[in-house]
């Protein structure tokens, strides 16, 4: 039975460098590894007054996660944190009160960037929220991933050995992670 991955992207823009991450991974994965791209694009901007009648686009975005068995997270870094797109669909997942989404399931975090630090402190902040709306994360191997052109291209190849051999690295303790905390 495969394991089913809700995949946060925390990027909008169309050539996304983190979707085209996002799509490395998957591609590496197991074949026993389902992976399905959540829709934060369409959550409108949250606010408390919605927890009476949420909206069709929310309530689809938490069944997904509801539905799947582990998540992971692929993120930039704006201006030093999460973009507020992230933080927008973690707080629709979290709310309303006492029906948190995200909460009893295990994750992991990785990100690009053209700039040397590759995402560090995003993902930082990322784990702290993470931390508290009870998400059990990885926590090595951490993967700042400096972007370089051509080395992932837009489909999810990874042209470098040395990347992709980080990367299936990754991927092996992630699917060790899940199957630690899911029982199939
Ligand atoms: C950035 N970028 C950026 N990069 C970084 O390494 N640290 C940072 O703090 C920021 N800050 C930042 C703020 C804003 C508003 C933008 C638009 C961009 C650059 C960023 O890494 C780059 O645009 C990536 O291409 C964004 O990721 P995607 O959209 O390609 O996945």
């Amino acid at each position: 039975m495969a394991y089913n991955i809700a995949v946060t992207v925390g990027s909008l823009r169309r050539e996304s460098f983190n979707k085209a991450l996002a799509h490395a991974v998957t591609k590496l994965a197991s074949a026993d590894f389902a992976f399905e791209l959540l829709d934060i694009g369409s959550l409108p901007l949250y606010s408390q007054d919605y927890d009476a009648d949420f909206p069709e686009s929310a309530r689809h975005f938490k069944a997904r996660i509801e539905a799947a068995d582990a998540l992971l997270f692929v993120t930039p870094e704006y201006n030093r944190s999460m973009p507020g797109v992230l933080k927008n669909a973690l707080d629709w997942g979290s709310r309303p009160w006492g029906k948190n989404s995200w909460g009893g399931k295990s994750g992991a975090v990785l990100g690009t960037s053209p700039g040397a630090t590759g995402t560090a402190l995003s993902q930082q902040h990322l784990r702290n929220v993470l931390a508290y709306l009870d998400v059990a994360l990885l926590g090595q191997p951490e993967m700042f991933i400096k972007h370089v052109d051509g080395v992932i291209t837009a489909d999810g190849d990874v042209t470098n050995d040395d990347t992709r051999k980080f990367l299936q690295h990754f991927v092996h303790r992630y699917e060790s992670w899940v199957k630690r905390h899911v029982s199939k």
